[in-house]
Parts: structure tokens; sequence; C-alpha cells
């Protein structure tokens, strides 16, 4: 597939390499330097290449969305028109200090998506996992026990894509249902954070989660 990346920090560079070392071709978009987004084409040693949030969009099957919840206008309006495109957000509506969401329970940061670009079919995925394990699943890919890892939305087909990005990352989909249980998922991967690196199992544990549900 073709896969545009909006924002090229910790997840959207990690992401963006592991879906070129899968074999995806990956235009790597949204940093403050060009040099940077440069070096990430070079890097993954894939078919990709740095480009504008609009030239991400243009062409791709499917965005990643991955930036702070207060650049979501600035990098929308900079990618242009996303109607039909499938969204793939890892982003999750945080303050400004990083220390709370701004919205939650009674709706999501992926819900206002939708509201924001309402022709784009959103999927909520990648957000409840720490990017500093991300590079480790790759690696573990083809071992026989792959860590789990939700996503949710209400396009089809779209979802499709993004199960099938989760397994190239190295996790076993699980799908969670429509965009709305984002209200669910987004608390929850704010609880994963907190103790990831907060608690002492550190980053990995987000995905030792599915041992309760065992
Ligand atoms: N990090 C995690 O483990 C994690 C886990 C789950 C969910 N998330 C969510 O994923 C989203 C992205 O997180 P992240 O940790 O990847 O953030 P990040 O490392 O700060 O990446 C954000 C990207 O946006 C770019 N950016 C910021 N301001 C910009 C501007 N004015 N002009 C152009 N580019 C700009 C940054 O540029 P530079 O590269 O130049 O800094 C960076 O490439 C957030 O919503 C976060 O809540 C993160």
């Amino acid at each position: 597939m073709q896969m545009g990346i909006l924002g090229s920090g910790l997840m959207g560079g990690k992401l963006g390499t592991i879906f070129a070392r899968a074999g995806h071709e990956v235009v790597f978009s949204y940093a403050r330097s060009e040099e940077k987004l440069k070096r990430l084409a070079k890097d993954s040693k894939g078919k990709s290449r740095p480009g504008t949030p609009r030239e991400a969009a243009q062409d791709a099957d499917a965005v990643l969305l991955a930036v702070h919840w207060s650049r979501f206008d600035d990098v929308l309006q900079q990618a242009g028109d996303l109607s039909g495109k499938t969204i793939l957000t890892c982003s999750l509506p945080m303050n400004d200090d990083n220390t709370d969401l701004v919205v939650a329970h009674t709706a999501s940061g992926a819900e206002e998506l939708a509201k924001r670009v309402p022709r784009a079919r959103i999927v909520s995925a990648f957000n409840t996992v720490p990017s500093e394990v991300l590079f480790g699943v790759f690696e573990a890919r083809r071992k026989s026990t792959r860590p789990s890892l939700v996503y949710c939305g209400d396009d089809s087909s779209s979802k499709e894509i993004a199960a099938q990005l989760i397994r190239d990352v190295g996790f076993e989909p699980v799908d969670a249902g429509p965009l709305r249980i984002s209200r669910y998922t987004e608390p929850f991967a704010l609880l994963v954070a907190q103790l990831a690196y907060e608690g002492e199992a550190g980053p990995e544990m987000a995905y030792r989660f599915e041992w309760l549900g065992r």
C-alpha cells in the first residue's frame, strides 16, 4: 500500500519505518525539519520518501495521523481534501502538558476527528501502545504468540486495511467495534501510558494486558 505519514515523530517515524520495512510505500511528512523527513526516508530502507502533508495524503491508500491534539487543525489544513481517505489515528486528545485527555467519556478524539473530516474513514489504532515497544514487536513478528492490539472504526474496508497494517507491525488485531468505542480505548491508552512510564513493568506492559483476557 501507499502510506502517508502525517506527523513523523515518535509514533509516525517508527510506524512509518516499520510500514516501509514491511514493504509499503511510505511518504513521511509533518516534522519541523525537512532534514528529519529525509533521514527517516533514508533510514527506513524501503520505498519511502519525504514530502508535504498534501503529497503524503494525495495518492495514499491510507494515512496515519500521529500529531499532538493541538496540531490537528494545522496538519489537516496542510493535508488538503481527505474525502474518502482511510485515516488511521493513533493521536490522543491530550492537553498541552500531556497530563490529561481533553475529550473523554462522552466522546473521543477519534470521533471529533470524524466530525472535522466527515467524508474520511477513520480508524482508531496504535494509540494503546507506547512507541518504545514498536520495533521490538516488529522484530518478534514471526513468533507464534503475538501481542494483541485493539482498533475500532465504522468503515469495514478501512478496518481491513488497519488490521493488515497491525499484523504487519507484528500485533494480532482485535476489532473492538465501532468508532465510538474509542471513548473507552482512549482513556485505556492513557492508563497504559501511565502504568508503562510510572509503574515498574515498563512500556512492554502495554500489551501484557492481553493476559487479563485469557
Ligand atoms: N509517543 C507515544 O508513545 C504515543 C503512544 C500512543 C499515542 N500517542 C499519540 O500519538 C500522537 C503523536 O505522538 P508522538 O509521541 O509521536 O509525538 P511527537 O514525537 O511529538 O511527534 C509529533 C510530530 O509532529 C511534528 N510537529 C509538531 N509541531 C509541528 C509544527 N509546528 N510543524 C510541523 N510539524 C510539527 C513533530 O515534529 P518534530 O519531529 O520536528 O518534533 C513530530 O514529527 C499524539 O497525539 C500522542 O498522544 C503517542
